[in-house]
């Protein structure tokens, strides 16, 4: 039996005629842009977050340039952010005018930790961006305790928890991403940004809307990134269901466990008092690249996303000083592997999972 790597229409197939209920409404009142349904949007997942301000934008990576850009980061400012995670995570740094600084991760979590973040502080350091990377909360309350503003990176974390505060509440700002495939994925391209702070939400919003309040006057450079009517109106409907698909996911690494994988690859550890929203599920493996090979000859679905870290980026070399080392970035880099993953997966999937790793021909 094949396994994807993730199922993105298998979840959301039943929701159907609620959707298209909501896509009509949309059509009929023919408001596409910050209008009623991003406005309600903006108010529920505040609320399901916890926090005060949500502020919809086009997408993830906006969303974390315009919060550096909200806690004034600018020319001249380095910006701590990670060199294993996806590289918009860091991509979204520069057109601030800062500059990147890359660390290291902690190998069993592969998420920052105030360690790592603490080598990489200067004078200079305006703000980190650390990510929940693979749906595990970062310890945002130990990095934030280093006294440095951090923009939490919860692209890939909707639906995970740290303690009592959800993952999007954990730093002074919040960005997510609702990229089709993440926990949280609308029909197209869409973003968010999330704070306690009025003067820092009011902020995001003058700026993802060309530095403007009124279309008239212009305070600031900012941006065209707003996220729009319709997959405001879509995301309605998918948020009262990210609790259960987030408990999905966290039963299908119990049943990755169940079936004994944890005999055959190093299973994902969660940060301490964390409940992850697992986004995906990153094994690692000392032959991870022969490993996915057999993998994939078996129909199971598998990928190694990060297998060129952002500090070997060819776009990002110009941040990267010459006797940058970043061992457990590199290690990874080398050893993980993404195996399947999605709110729908069960033991039967997982035992099909490890018999296809326990019948690989590669030595452990
Ligand atoms: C960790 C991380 N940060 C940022 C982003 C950027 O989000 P987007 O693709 O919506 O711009 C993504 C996902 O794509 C991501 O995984």
């Amino acid at each position: 039996m094949p396994v994807p790597l993730f199922d993105t229409a298998s979840p959301v197939a039943p929701l159907r005629a609620e959707v298209d209920a909501a896509v009509a409404r949309v059509l009929d009142r023919g408001v596409y842009i910050l209008g009623p349904e991003v406005e309600a949007f903006e108010r529920e997942f505040a609320a399901y977050l916890g926090v005060e301000h949500v502020v919809g934008v086009a997408n993830g990576t906006d969303a974390i340039t315009i919060a550096l850009q909200a806690l004034g980061v600018g020319p001249g400012d380095e910006v701590v952010v990670p060199a294993f995670t996806f590289y918009a995570s860091a991509e979204a740094i520069p057109p601030t005018g800062a500059t990147p600084v890359f660390c290291d991760v902690d190998p069993e979590t592969m998420c920052v930790t105030a360690e790592t973040v603490r080598a990489a502080l200067t004078p200079r350091t305006r703000a980190v961006v650390a990510v929940d990377l693979f749906g595990n909360p970062a310890p945002i309350p130990e990095i934030a305790a280093l006294g440095v503003p951090v923009v939490e990176d919860a692209a890939q974390a909707a639906g995970a928890r740290l303690g009592t505060r959800m993952a999007g509440a954990l730093g002074t700002l919040a960005t997510f991403s609702f990229f089709p495939s993440k926990n949280l994925g609308c029909f197209g391209d869409g973003g968010a940004i999330a704070t306690d702070d009025p003067a820092l939400a009011d902020a995001a919003r003058v700026l993802r809307f060309h530095g403007s309040r009124d279309k008239a006057s212009y305070e600031r450079i900012g941006w065209n990134s707003r996220l729009d009517e319709l997959q405001a109106a879509i995301l309605r409907v998918l948020l009262p269901h990210l609790d259960g698909w987030a408990a999905g996911r966290r039963a299908a690494a119990a049943h990755y466990a169940d079936a004994g994988l944890g005999e055959l690859v190093a299973l994902p550890a969660a940060t301490a008092g964390a409940e992850p929203a697992w986004h995906l599920f990153v094994v690692r493996h000392a032959r991870a690249a022969q490993l996915a090979a057999a993998l994939a000859e078996a129909g199971i679905g598998v990928r190694s996303y990060y297998d060129v870290p952002l500090h070997r980026q060819a776009a990002l070399a110009p941040w990267v000083p010459a006797d940058l080392a970043l061992p457990i970035t590199d290690e990874l880099a080398r050893t993980h592997l993404a195996i399947p993953m999605s709110p729908l997966l069960d033991r039967a999937a997982a035992d099909e999972v490890a018999a296809a790793v326990r019948a690989a021909p590669v030595p452990r």
